[in-house]
């Protein structure tokens, strides 16, 4: 993100390297695992290499525990590639909307035309218990940030793909989806900030996800968005959030969602 570089030029060179480093040429489906969907990479196919984030330029260090660090190959049965990213960075990070975004211009230097991106978040609805997925429908994002700079204005519409979601429901019938708010975080919101989100049309908190999934429209690439419920959003449960609450809610989820997630890639 110095001054003179060129986002895209430093992803094409990630791209090289995990070219390089795994062997294989052309990755076709990327995904971002959230908290509570780590183990997906293992079921859904064989991994050709694991690779520290470190080792490939624009990656920053992982700022928290439960977030991996590493990229994944991994060879579907299908002989589809599928590349893993267990290495993000989060907005609330401070080191700007570039970085953020830095995976998903990766991935599709790396040639994947589908973008998968999870999350875990608060859930508005209170019919949704701590562990329960949700398919992404749309999102508002109240980062009040952009990951394109200058006049590029482009259409947002149908940008979680009602044709990606369709498979998912193929896979599990009674996904429900909702509206994700992104907000900037790293505190969680406030009960009135929480009635605003739902107010405006919003069903899920978090603090990921938008900015990324408008890079992936930028870069032509379908996405599809899950988010974990790890716990009621502030004011819709009554006792206050803890982290190590939503990491352990990602945990005790964590086969369910990830079998799933490993169902739906497998009809990609
Ligand atoms: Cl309640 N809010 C946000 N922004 N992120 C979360 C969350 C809530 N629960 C898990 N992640």
């Amino acid at each position: 993100d110095a001054p003179g570089v060129d986002p895209f030029t430093v992803a094409a060179q990630a791209a090289e390297r995990i070219a390089e480093i795994s062997g294989v040429a052309r990755h076709d489906i990327a995904l971002t695992l959230g908290s509570g969907w780590g183990r997906a990479a293992e079921l859904m196919g064989e991994t050709v290499a694991t690779i520290p984030a470190t080792e490939i330029p624009g990656f920053s260090k992982p700022a928290l525990v439960g977030h991996v660090g590493t990229l994944r190959s991994v060879r579907l049965p299908s002989g589809k590639h599928a590349l893993v990213i267990g290495a993000r960075t989060h907005y609330y990070e401070g080191h700007g909307v570039r970085r953020v975004v830095h995976s998903v211009r990766t991935a599709a230097a790396a040639g994947a035309t589908t973008m998968i991106l999870t999350n875990g978040a608060g859930g508005i609805k209170e019919t949704w218990t701590p562990g329960t997925p949700v398919l992404i429908s749309d999102h508002i994002n109240l980062t009040a940030d952009s990951p394109l700079e200058g006049a590029t204005f482009i259409d947002l519409t149908d940008l979680y793909s009602s044709r990606l979601r369709g498979i998912a429901r193929e896979v599990a019938p009674e996904l429900d989806e909702g509206v994700y708010c992104q907000f900037r975080g790293p505190h969680y919101e406030t009960p009135a900030e929480v009635q605003m989100a739902k107010a405006i049309g919003g069903h899920i908190v978090g603090m990921s996800t938008a900015l990324e999934a408008i890079a992936a429209r930028q870069a032509g690439m379908e996405v599809l968005g899950l988010s974990l419920i790890t716990n009621l959003a502030a004011g819709i449960q009554k006792t206050p959030l803890s982290h190590e609450e939503v990491i352990e809610a990602g945990r005790a989820a964590e086969p369910v969602i990830s079998d799933l997630l490993a169902r739906v890639v497998e009809r990609l």
